[in-house]
């Protein structure tokens, strides 16, 4: 009951009808109405599992997949809109009615995002891991990129060059057909050619809980976690899942380190490979963590001027402000440039960002 209230918190500022469902159905707990019946099984889950937005994700989904007429009416991703005073009147009998598949759902799921914003930073970083290799190795126009990402997810980010960039001066990059349009709320800018546009030659990933967004059942678990009151955020996710099936890219089950062994494995020569991750490390184990340090310091020994390497990362680090106290990176290393920087910073979601290259050790 007080992780549901708990999550309420944690939704108030940008989820109100989240906000108002899990503060409502923690009263629910309380009292030992239907929303016990539903959390059956999961009592015990650990606060790190989030049960109150596995709980919000799963009454979303059954809205998503048309099981529950009378809530859609609150929830902006199908056209509603909330009423406050009316939400748990009429998200209770959802709940007695679909309690067995709730609960089945609840028990399942982890709560699992893939933010596609998250391109423009990856974007901005490849274009300046592309440059700088090219120029480290004396030539005129930007390497290709392997792009190799670990803890993808439903592989959303594998396509920064299919994507559309607006920035707020008119100037815009990427494909202004894509279906996904990104309008960017940048400070600054990468040191980087915008005006060149960026090749991936190639591209794989991995992660623990692959999501097949190629599947109905993909689209909506990813879909089911947008909290419903984000419509631009839940637009942007269903352009990008579209794009996804036109262009598939398999994401593998498997842990990063023992992935990324197998992938440094194979050379690629007249392209630079960039290792990359995003909200993915905090999950990672420490020993995991160092496994993945062990394999990456042995292929940047062999990373040669004609088959460069490079780790890009947006995680978050603690940062000075109690008040704002993660703030999330995008940091680059380069082998054999010997290239190390700290990029910029931004909000989890990827945007607003600012770019502020400086040496980073
Ligand atoms: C918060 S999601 C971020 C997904 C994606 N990187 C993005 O930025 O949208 C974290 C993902 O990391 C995956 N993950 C966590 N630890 C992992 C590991 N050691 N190896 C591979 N994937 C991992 C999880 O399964 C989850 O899909």
């Amino acid at each position: 009951m007080e992780l549901f209230r708990d999550a309420a918190r944690g939704c108030q500022s940008h989820s109100p009808l989240n906000a108002t469902l899990l503060r409502a159905a923690a009263d629910d707990l309380a009292a030992g109405g239907v929303t016990t019946k539903v959390m059956a099984g999961s009592e015990l889950d650990r606060g790190g599992t989030v049960p109150g937005l596995r709980f919000a994700g799963s009454v979303h989904r059954l809205v998503l997949e048309g099981k529950a007429p009378g809530l859609a009416r609150h929830y902006p991703t199908v056209g509603g809109h909330l009423e406050r005073d009316r939400l748990w009147a009429d998200a209770e009998p959802v709940l007695a009615e679909h309690a067995d598949k709730l609960r089945a759902m609840i028990r399942a799921n982890v709560v699992q995002t893939n933010e596609p914003a998250r391109s423009a930073a990856l974007y901005g970083g490849l274009l300046v891991a592309a440059e700088r290799a090219a120029k480290h190795s004396g030539r005129a126009r930007p390497l290709p990129v392997r792009l190799l990402e670990i803890g993808a997810s439903g592989g959303l980010n594998l396509r920064p060059h299919l994507f559309g960039y607006r920035l707020d001066d008119g100037t815009s990059f990427g494909d202004n057909a894509s279906p996904v349009q990104l309008d960017l709320a940048w400070t600054g800018r990468p040191r980087a050619n915008l005006a060149i546009p960026l090749i991936v030659a190639d591209r794989a990933a991995c992660d623990m809980n692959p999501v097949d967004v190629t599947t109905e059942d993909g689209r909506r678990h990813l879909s089911s976690f947008v909290w419903p009151d984000q419509v631009s955020r839940y637009r942007r996710l269903q352009g990008a899942i579209d794009l996804a099936q036109d262009d598939p890219v398999p994401v593998h089950r498997a842990e990063g380190s023992e992935w990324l062994r197998d992938q440094l494995a194979k050379s690629a020569t007249d392209m630079v490979t960039v290792v990359w991750h995003s909200v993915v490390w905090q999950y990672a184990p420490p020993r995991e963590r160092a496994r993945g340090r062990a394999v990456l310091a042995a292929a940047a020994a062999k990373a040669t001027k004609d088959a460069p390497l490079a780790l890009l990362v947006f995680e978050p680090r603690r940062g000075n402000d109690p008040a704002d106290p993660y703030r999330f990176d995008l940091l680059l290393r380069l082998w054999p440039a010997g290239i190390s920087l700290h990029l910029g910073t931004g909000v989890g979601h990827g945007d607003p960002f600012t770019w502020d290259e400086r040496h980073w050790i």
